[in-house]
């Protein structure tokens, strides 16, 4: 018998996943350009973003995708959302709120669809799967090398925005993932001290 250990798996593959992973940031919105990803790019980044861990298979995501001349025409419905729950709003935060989807060339809503599900897979189940989606389309994008970044802000939660969506009752947004083309490398970030958050169970 001899001491080598068989990789089961490529080493080089493995090295770039897993670098990928332990250096992986968001980008900043604010540093994103044009191009945005073609059609093709964008279909394979919703396939990879399906792809998560789903009690029962429910599929309880959807996506909504805002690019080109629809970012600017939602800009309206984001204006009069806006100023409905800011009445005193200043003229350049609105106009601000109105151009929001414009900061990137595409903007992609995870609306969590929750399933009625017979045998009772739970509600919070299903929230959760929607926020993988959300994840894995930032981590497809930026492995196709585009930037990308998860935001919520108001927008994610008001009422009159959902009914511009076509949102239904049981629907919530779990999160707007602005995808762009960015050119500089986002800083580091202070990260948990994962020790302090590791029990061992005696
Ligand atoms: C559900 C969710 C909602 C978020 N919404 C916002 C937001 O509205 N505004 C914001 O500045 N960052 C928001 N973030 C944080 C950024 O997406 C990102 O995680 C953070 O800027 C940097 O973290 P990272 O580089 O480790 O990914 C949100 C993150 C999550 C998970």
């Amino acid at each position: 018998m001899n001491n080598i250990k068989v990789k089961l798996r490529s080493p080089k593959s493995d090295e770039s996943i897993t670098n990928f992973l332990r250096t992986r940031r968001s980008n900043l919105v604010r540093l994103m350009s044009t191009p945005g990803p073609s059609k093709q790019e964008l279909s394979e980044f919703l396939h990879i973003a399906s792809r998560v861990p789903d009690h029962r298979k429910l599929n309880p995501w959807r996506f909504i995708v805002f690019e080109g001349e629809s970012r600017r025409k939602f800009g309206e419905h984001l204006k009069q959302a806006y100023l409905k729950a800011n009445k005193n709003a200043s003229t350049d935060r609105v106009i601000f709120e109105k151009e929001k989807f414009l900061r990137a060339p595409l903007v992609i809503a995870v609306i969590s669809s929750p399933k009625i599900c017979s045998r009772g897979t739970p509600q919070r189940e299903q929230l959760i799967t929607s926020g993988l989606v959300c994840y894995n389309l930032c981590l497809a994008a930026q492995a196709g090398g585009y930037g990308a970044q998860w935001l919520t802000e108001w927008c994610a939660y008001d009422a009159n925005v959902f009914s511009a969506m076509g949102l239904d009752a049981s629907e919530a947004i779990s999160g707007f993932v602005y995808i762009g083309t960015v050119n500089e490398p986002p800083q580091e970030r202070l990260r948990p001290n994962v020790d302090s958050l590791i029990l061992n169970w005696t």
